[in-house]
């Protein structure tokens, strides 16, 4: 299999002296064509692993390539082959779809004409065009995540990530959203990097998960085989007995404890 993006003991500090490891020795390989969940509580650090593989944070130790660019040496490279579809993006409420579109085209030097074809295109792929002359303040915001999926495309790079794709919609923008991820995982055949925290958009979509906790990557495989090694029997059991959920024996050995000194 191919590997579109090959992390090697990826890590990122922050604070003084480095106190807070967002990522911590993080080692992970992605496969062309797969649609890769990346799982985890808030503050597992996924935003951090994302921004550090688009080249918008540097690292603080290891390396990564991402479709054979080198994160840390070829961010040039690495921006042309990435879309992202960032957790809080910027949105410019007085530009229409049409325009943010051309806007974020010409940021990636996408040449003139094929920007006019491919905004064409994914404007009528995604049901904006009706309304892809109206500013987009007036947009909901299921159809503002469309809009910013449409433009982390606009290059049409052949790995996208989208960093928590749908927590902020209601069930019907989200339908809609996982739907759109699933086409462009089947029929445009990117290889998708997807961050949530939420289990079923993970179930839903992904062909590999990881899961990562407090900055470590603590299981990757399909969910059929985390959930299997976890000795569970649906990803949700396994997901909280890995990410250190209240454990049985230790609720055990506390009873076992406090029936002692009884
Ligand atoms: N710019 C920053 N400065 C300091 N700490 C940060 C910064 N960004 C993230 N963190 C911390 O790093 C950890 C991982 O955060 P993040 O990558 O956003 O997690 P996730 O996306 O999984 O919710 C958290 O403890 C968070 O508070
Ligand atoms: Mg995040």
């Amino acid at each position: 299999m191919e590997v579109m993006i090959k992390i090697e003991k990826l890590s990122k500090y922050y604070g003084k002296g480095g106190s807070i490891k967002a990522v911590d020795n993080l080692s992970l390989e992605v496969y062309k064509g797969e649609t890769f969940g990346f799982l985890g509580p808030n503050g597992a650090g996924k935003t951090t692993t994302v921004r550090m593989l688009n080249c918008i944070i540097k690292s603080t130790n290891g390396s990564a390539s991402v479709y054979g660019f080198d994160i840390n040496k070829d961010s040039e490279n690495v921006k042309k082959v990435t879309g992202l579809l960032a957790e809080s993006p910027g949105l410019y409420d007085k530009l229409s779809a049409y325009e943010f579109l051309e806007f974020i085209g010409a940021l990636y030097d996408v040449p003139d004409d094929m920007l006019k074809v491919r905004s064409e295109n994914l404007l009528n792929l995604f049901g904006l065009k009706a309304r892809s002359d109206h500013l987009l303040e007036g947009y909901s915001r299921g159809m503002k995540q469309k809009v910013l999926l449409a433009a982390a495309l606009i290059h049409d790079p052949p790995i996208l990530f989208l960093d928590e794709p749908t927590s902020t919609l209601d069930p019907k923008a989200s339908h809609m959203v996982k739907d759109l991820v699933k086409d462009l995982a089947d029929k445009a055949e990117k290889t998708i990097f997807l961050c949530s925290h939420i289990l079923p958009v993970v179930e839903e979509l992904c062909d590999r998960i990881g899961i990562i906790s407090d900055g470590r990557l603590i299981a990757v495989g399909t969910i059929d085989d985390i959930i299997k090694r976890s000795g569970k029997s649906t990803l949700e059991e396994a997901y909280i007995a890995l990410t250190g959920g209240v454990d049985e024996r230790e609720l055990l050995s506390w009873r076992e404890q406090g029936d002692a000194k009884a």
